[in-house]
């Protein structure tokens, strides 16, 4: 059950993990930070069966021990299986080592282009996935879909959905650096407009947003959960891949006389 829509803001208790989707077996947490800073981290835990996904783990100094705190919440560090980075900058990544001092064993998924860095964080022995818009089974019988989404920002970017709860892990697409923020975004409008300052500095072109929209055309989605800002709920999906499909943003504005 998508429980996204019953999350009123001032009844979030958000020392917590947030439960935001809970069925047989199958649950999404936002398990992220909420330090006094616009680059503010959202990290998810997605549990199926005995597998633990955390999503974007987030930095060191700040992020780690809250998404450590709302971690152990629920389940211990020791038992997170596998690690999702959508791309290998440090705000998701440089938590990883880590993680990894609790569960050597952590598979994390990454996108080649990426895998190749991680290293560079201090990550010994790390044992990868090679995303390459695979889908994965999970124990639940849904799948996680690893979808490419190059340029946005990172060459080796992707976003990740989850065919049970048809969530759209989606990183720095759709992220907004807000000084006022929620967890579940409530005004769509004034949403969208805070959307504006990362896309036109973070995302590479108008075709990679075009590029991106077709290959995700063939999904439903339930929600989109961004790596900075706000949950998109359901209604509020189609009108934010809207507002997506025409920004003319970084190399766009950039060199418009070319
Ligand atoms: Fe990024
Ligand atoms: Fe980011």
């Amino acid at each position: 059950m998508n429980l996204i829509n019953k999350l009123g803001d001032k009844n979030i208790n958000l020392d917590k993990a947030v439960l935001l989707f809970n069925e047989n077996g199958h649950k999404i947490y936002w398990v992220g930070s909420v330090e006094d800073s616009l680059f503010r981290c959202n990290t998810y835990l997605l549990q199926d069966g005995t597998q633990n996904y955390l999503i974007d783990p987030g930095g060191l100094v700040t992020h780690f021990p809250q998404v450590m705190k709302r971690v152990k919440s629920i389940i211990e560090p020791s038992d997170v299986t596998h690690i999702i980075v959508h791309h290998q900058d440090p705000d998701l990544c440089a938590s990883i080592p880590l993680w990894l001092k609790f569960n050597k064993d952590i598979l994390i998924m990454a996108e080649q282009r990426a895998t190749v860095l991680l290293p560079h964080y201090g990550i010994v022995d790390g044992k990868y996935f090679n995303i390459d818009n695979k889908a994965i089974a999970l124990p639940s019988g849904g799948e996680l879909r690893f979808i490419r989404s190059p340029f946005m920002h990172f060459s080796g970017a992707f976003v990740t959905y989850d065919s049970v709860s048809r969530f759209l892990f989606s990183s720095d697409i759709c992220a907004t650096l807000d000084d006022n923020w929620k967890l579940v975004a409530d005004d769509i409008n004034s949403y969208l407009g805070l959307m504006n300052a990362f896309l036109k500095d973070y995302i590479a072109s108008n075709k990679a947003i075009k590029g991106f929209l077709r290959n995700i055309k063939d999904i439903k989605i339930d929600a989109i959960l961004p790596q900075h800002g706000s949950i998109i709920k359901k209604e509020f999906v189609k009108p934010t891949l809207d507002y997506l499909k025409d920004f003319k943003c970084g190399l766009d504005i950039l060199y418009q006389d070319l």
